[in-house]
Formats: structure tokens, sequence, C-alpha cells
């Protein structure tokens, strides 16, 4: 008998542990901490067992309550980044995923998986109002700017045979770090990414971005691409994206859309995001704003032909030799990904448990925290908004000064109060220079009360620091 062999009746009971770890953890998450109470030096402690040469069998799962106890558990008051909150019904998809263990390169070595991810794929654009554009599953949104800034540059100064050539990418100062990333590694140039300015409203200046642009073409410099934010991490800002879409247009540029976190919010306010299907690429992270587990980001786009273009590189071992259009299908033609997870099957079941009536109502329900949250600020003496609420991220500070008092010292104690008193977890962003507490709803699990918390965990935190500090 091979060493790795674990017979099914092994395999039923070590599930069955593992399940009744799972099920208690969502039984408990009501009552955890938004961030556990443990240390760099607790964690390193817990995990540094040398690898054992004999197995320790059943013993080995003992550890996984360490892994509990020790991880940032998503509860009903975790608001931190754009982190969904994980979906029960899609874990449990991803177990089984793993179990069918299918290598989504292409149909004939994943025929129900490569016809379900394209299937989810045609969901989710039609859903958007993105009808027609098609794409794929990947790690997250920074792969999905990745690739989509791939192909605009072999669409419009193609590099693939004879190197990359500096070329202009335009996006607003408040654009996501991973297109910066995307820039510098497709060799365009750092420096070639214009940051244009924002209204008061955190969205793209248009007029600034046509200046930019001429100024560019009256240079002779090479142009690319245009990357339009449809929710941007700090305050979920929309770009003015119809303005920019004819902007882009007039100067034939590739428009790439990054609704990584903010695209889900098309379900149900379609009205703040029109021009999003004009997008040559569209990036949507459905393990932000569509409550999915890690890893599952999604790119659109709307011409099969460039994303070939930029990524068909078959050896001979895996050329496709099959012309039937679903039989003959490669997501590696497509794709930066050979290897690829059957990520699809989570997004998949839970859709079809739940229904997408009931994604539109719990994305209804996070913008509905935010403003709730917004008006408890609004309300306090204490506080006040730092930025205008688009969607479900809330950026707001505590406000009262003494003495001189810094605020933005005084608010990154508060945050760190905040996360250590571990009921509530925010996150931060520094807004006009200022250091703000941020909230942003993406969290299925989060009720009323929990918003309320929120305004108080952050007064009394305030309070206590100054009564410390003697302010
Ligand atoms: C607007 C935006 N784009 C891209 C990303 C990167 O996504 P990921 O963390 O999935 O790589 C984020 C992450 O927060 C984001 O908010």
């Amino acid at each position: 008998m091979n060493p790795l062999y674990v017979s099914n009746q092994e395999f039923r009971s070590l599930a069955a542990r593992v399940m009744s770890i799972a099920a208690d953890f969502y039984e408990q998450l009501d009552n955890m901490r938004a961030y556990p109470r443990t240390s760099g030096a607790r964690t390193m402690e817990a995990f540094d067992a040398p690898l054992s040469q004999e197995g320790l069998h059943d013993a080995a799962l003992d550890a996984l309550s360490s892994v509990v106890e020790m991880a940032r558990a998503p509860t009903p008051r975790f608001f931190g980044y754009v982190l969904g909150s994980g979906e029960p019904v899609a874990a449990l998809a991803d177990l089984l995923a793993s179990v069918l263990n299918q290598n989504v390169t292409a149909w004939r070595s994943a025929p129900a998986a490569v016809s379900i991810e394209r299937q989810v794929v045609r969901w989710i654009a039609e859903a958007l109002g993105c009808t027609g554009l098609t794409g794929s599953l990947c790690g997250g949104g920074s792969a999905a700017n990745l690739m989509a800034l791939a192909m605009a540059r072999e669409a419009k100064l193609p590099a693939n045979d004879s190197g990359a050539r500096p070329g202009i990418v335009y996006a607003s100062s408040e654009v996501h770090m991973s297109i910066v990333k995307a820039v510098a590694l497709l060799g365009l140039g750092r420096s070639n990414l214009r940051v244009i300015p924002t209204d008061e409203n955190f969205r793209m200046c248009t007029s600034e971005l046509e200046r930019a642009i001429a100024e560019d073409c009256a240079a002779g410099r090479e142009l690319i691409a245009v990357v339009a934010s449809a929710g941007t991490v700090n305050t979920g800002a929309i770009d003015p994206l119809e303005e920019i879409a004819s902007i882009c247009r007039k100067y034939a540029l590739w428009l790439h859309i990054d609704g990584a976190y903010g695209a889900p919010g098309a379900l149900v306010i379609a009205e703040k995001f029109r021009g999003l299907s004009q997008a040559n690429s569209l990036s949507i992270d459905l393990h932000k704003w569509l409550y999915q587990p890690v890893d599952c980001g999604m790119l659109l786009f709307k011409d099969r032909a460039i994303a070939r273009a930029a990524f068909s590189h078959t050896g001979e071992y895996a050329r496709v030799l099959d012309s039937d259009p679903v039989e003959g299908f490669a997501f590696f033609e497509e794709s930066l990904e050979l290897s690829r997870r059957f990520r699809a099957l989570k997004i998949w079941l839970s859709l079809r448990y739940h229904g997408l009536q009931a994604f539109r109502d719990a994305i209804r329900a996070d913008l509905g925290h935010a403003k709730q949250l917004a008006d408890f600020v609004r309300g306090s003496a204490e506080l006040e908004l730092l930025a205008p609420i688009e969607l479900s991220a809330v950026c707001f500070r505590y406000r009262i000064t003494q003495g001189g008092l810094d605020l933005n010292e005084l608010n990154y104690a508060i945050l760190r109060r905040v996360v250590e008193n571990g009921r509530v977890y925010l996150s931060n962003a520094l807004i006009h220079g200022n250091f703000a507490l941020r909230a942003c709803f993406v969290n299925h699990r989060t009720q009323d009360a929990d918003v309320a918390e929120i305004v108080s965990e952050v007064l009394a935190a305030a309070r206590s620091i100054i009564a410390e500090r003697d302010y």
C-alpha cells in the first residue's frame, strides 16, 4: 500500500472532524473577536514544530484548533479592507473542488468545470448589464488588472514579439496599487502612468484626463489605456464611466474598468454604473462584494481575439487538436494561468443555492449599513465624515481637538485601540492627508446592531485614550 493512501473510512472520519471544526467556527462567529488575541511571537511559537518524518495521523488535526484560534474571523463586525465574508455554501463547494482536483486548463482536462466556469462568466456579465463580455476567473483583482493591461498593451503597442516599449496609461490618483504594479511589471514604465486628479467626490476629472492626453499626443508619445475605477478602494468612488468611455473612443484608447470592489454594486444600483458595459476589459472580485471565499477574481473582456493575442503561446505538448467550439476550448489561450483551480464551483453552487435576488438583497443591506453608519457619524458632535458615501465604504474620524492635539495621531491610536479591543475591526485610509477610520460593508453577516457598535467602540476608545494621555 502506498504510504499516502487514505482509506475511505479514514476519509469519512477525518472529514467529519474537519466539518465539525468548521461548523463550530460558524456557530461561534457571532461572539468571536474581530481580531484574534495573539501576537507574532505566539503564532511563531504555535506553529514552530519541526516537520516530522513519521505521520501524526489523527493527531495532526489537533493543531487545527490553534489555526482557528489565531485566524482573523469573518465575524459580523469585521469591516476592514474590502474583505468579503465567505459564504458557507461556497466554502463547501471549495472543499469538493479540491476533492475533484480538476485542473481547469481546457475542456478536455475538466469538461464539467470548464463548462461551469464559462456559464458563470456569462451569468455575471449578464447580471451586471455587460452581456457579450466574456472572460475567466483568476486569483483576484490584482491578477485581473495585470491581465487586462497585458491585453491593452498587446492591442495598442504589441510587445510579445519584440519587447515592451514605453506606453502611457491614465488612471486617477485614487486608483488601486495593483494598477501601478501592473504598469511596472508589463515594462511600460511607472513614470508613464499619468495620475489624473480627482474632484471633490474622488472621481477622475475628465477635463484633466483630456488635457493630459492632448499633452502626450502633442509630444508624440504612444498611448495605451485609461483605467477607470468603479469603486475606489478608499471611498468607493465611481469614475464617470460613460464620459471616460467616450474619451477612449475619441483617442482610440483601451478602456479598462477596475470594478474589483464596486462592480457587484451594479446588481442593485445599475444607474451609478452606466458605461460599465463599454469597457474593453473589466475586473471584478467575487471574493469581495459577492461574498465568495478567497480566491475568486474575474476578468471580463470584449474581444477574445485580443486575449488570444496576449496569452496564446501554446507549447506543442498542450496544443488543443479539437476544432469543436466547446471541446476545443482552452482557458490557457486566454489567460495568464495554465493550471487553474475549479473556482467556478463555489460561485455556481452558491448562486444556485441562494438565487441572484439574495445576493442583490445582501448588497442592498450593505449599502444600507453604510448609510446607517454615515448617519450615526453625522449625528455625533465628536465624529465627522471625511468622504461622501458612494457605495459601502465609510471614511470618518474623531474630530475633537484639545490643546493642539494631532488628529492623525489620535485617530491612529483610536484604530489601534478598537482593533485591540476586538469587538469590531476597522481599517484605515488617508483622505486629503487626514488619517481616516474606514469601515467597508461587504459582509452578509452584519446586522444593524453591529453597525451601531462601530460608533460606540470608536467613541469609547477615543475617550479612554484622551483620558489616559490627559490631552
Ligand atoms: C479597486 C481594487 N482593485 C484591485 C484590488 C486588488 O484585488 P485583490 O486583492 O483581489 O488582488 C482591490 C483590493 O482591495 C481593490 O479594491
